[in-house]
């Protein structure tokens, strides 16, 4: 370790921290120097098990040195390319890399750097793919309460936490949400898939019917909603919404941030639930949370519609100076090279069954409501505090923190997502981490 990233600076009043109670966080700081595959390492030289994989984006664990490697040699190599009218071999290769692991018929790339900019990326195509092949009156986009696609002002319109949406004035206009699919009352620790539910579905089938199907272009939902809790569809829920969908003309698009790339057991949560959406959005794991990066997946109908016309003509006037910037492709293929070699797309899988077994080994814990679990995905929902929401879970994080685990807390869920490459022994350690915390917070 450095000694530059041991030196915690004396003000740190300057960085406004993103999504972060900053006062708290500055009286109390939580500093990370060092990471190495499962642990990270504190400032002060703490070894803390990382239960959330960082933010859900570490899926092949920290400083994997095939990902190192390739960026070192790509920053030396060609550090820039400009990403408009110009290309460089790596990103090509990645896209056909990308689209190889993508369900069928995904067979197109477009470049982003962030989750948040996959999903205003997939929702203008959407848009733009509706005008381009005759039925510009579909301007409406359709997302579902709960939903979380990011922070920028597309991602919030569709998104549906009021938090997140409620300072930021009237948002896109025409958009309209389904109903989320949380119903503890009736799916409380369920393990896997819950039973209830599915015919929340045909809320889409009202919607249509409020708006017409010729004003919607798309739907956008997250196969399973990661940051507002990890609520997972219940069985059938999401084929039926790909059958209204089909059956109206209407582009559904799945946002994979957090599900992409191995997390469910499966390259992707299409592969997971047997449905393929017409657009997959991605970021997080497509580079290890290494570099920013993200990737937008198109069917070849939607690509093939936008070429047309003149060929020294742009097709589609969108994208990002950093669209497949070079160490981000280095990155990503580094990440896709590590992921086939160890395996790490479908390990998730073969130790889903154990995940979930430790999990609901929680259950009768003070404060728990509900745990559930998909692929290597857990959720401990606990009680909130009367008059104090957030504020137990919130409590359970800092002192997880304090005794050595990284966990996420969002609401008064507790959101676990470790690396893939978890062995069952570290999945022991965090589950008793989680444990010991439950048993000592209010
Ligand atoms: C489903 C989903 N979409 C979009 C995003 C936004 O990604 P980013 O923070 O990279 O912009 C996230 C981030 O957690 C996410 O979970």
């Amino acid at each position: 370790m450095s000694n530059r990233l041991k030196v915690t600076p004396n003000d740190l009043s300057a960085f406004w921290m993103p999504f972060t109670s900053n006062r708290q966080f500055k009286q109390a700081p939580r500093m990370l120097a060092a990471a190495k595959d499962m642990h990270y390492t504190t400032t002060d030289g703490r070894q803390v098990l990382d239960g959330t994989a960082g933010l859900w984006c570490v899926n092949a664990g920290h400083c994997r040195p095939k990902i190192t490697e390739a960026i070192q040699q790509q920053a030396a190599e060609l550090d820039y390319a400009p990403a408009f009218q110009m290309g460089h071999p790596n990103a090509f290769e990645l896209a056909n890399r990308l689209v190889d692991l993508a369900p069928e018929g995904l067979d197109h790339v477009f470049y982003t750097n962030s989750g948040s900019e996959s999903v205003e990326t997939a929702l203008k195509i959407a848009l733009a793919y509706q005008r381009v092949k005759g039925e510009g009156s579909r301007t409406r986009l359709i997302g579902r309460e709960r939903g979380y696609h990011g922070v920028n002002f597309g991602g919030i319109s569709v998104g549906g936490i009021v938090t997140n949406r409620k300072m930021f004035g009237t948002l896109l206009a025409g958009v309209d949400h389904m109903p989320h699919t949380h119903n503890l009352a009736k799916n409380a620790f369920t393990r896997g898939e819950p039973e209830h539910g599915a015919e929340l579905a045909d809320e889409l089938e009202r919607i249509v019917t409020l708006h017409d199907a010729s004003t919607i272009a798309a739907v956008i939902v997250e196969p399973v909603a990661g940051s507002t809790g990890v609520l997972i569809p219940p069985k059938g829920y999401l084929q039926k919404l790909r059958d209204i969908c089909t059956k109206h003309g209407i582009l559904l698009i799945f946002d994979e941030v957090i599900t992409g790339f191995g997390r469910l057991g499966t390259p992707f949560a299409s592969d997971y639930f047997g449905v393929t959406p017409d657009i997959i959005t991605t970021a997080k794991g497509v580079s290890n949370g290494v570099i920013p990066m993200g990737a937008v997946f198109v069917k070849k109908e939607i690509h093939d519609a936008f070429m047309t016309g003149p060929e020294h003509m742009i097709e589609l006037f969108h994208g990002y100076t950093y669209s497949g910037n070079p160490i981000a492709c280095a990155a990503a293929l580094g990440t896709l090279d590590t992921y086939k070699e160890e395996g790490l797309l479908t390990r998730g899988a073969e130790l889903a069954p154990y995940w979930e077994d430790a999990l609901h080994s929680l259950k009768g814990e003070p404060h728990v409501i509900d745990i559930r679990n998909i692929g290597l995905i857990g959720a401990i929902e606990l009680q909130p505090i009367a008059g104090s929401p957030t504020k137990r879970a919130f409590s359970a994080f800092v002192k997880a923190f304090e005794n050595g685990a990284l966990i996420r807390t969002t609401g008064d869920i507790i959101a676990l997502s470790p690396p893939l490459i978890i062995s069952k022994a570290q999945i022991d350690e965090l589950i008793d981490q989680v444990r010991k915390v439950l048993r000592a917070i209010d």
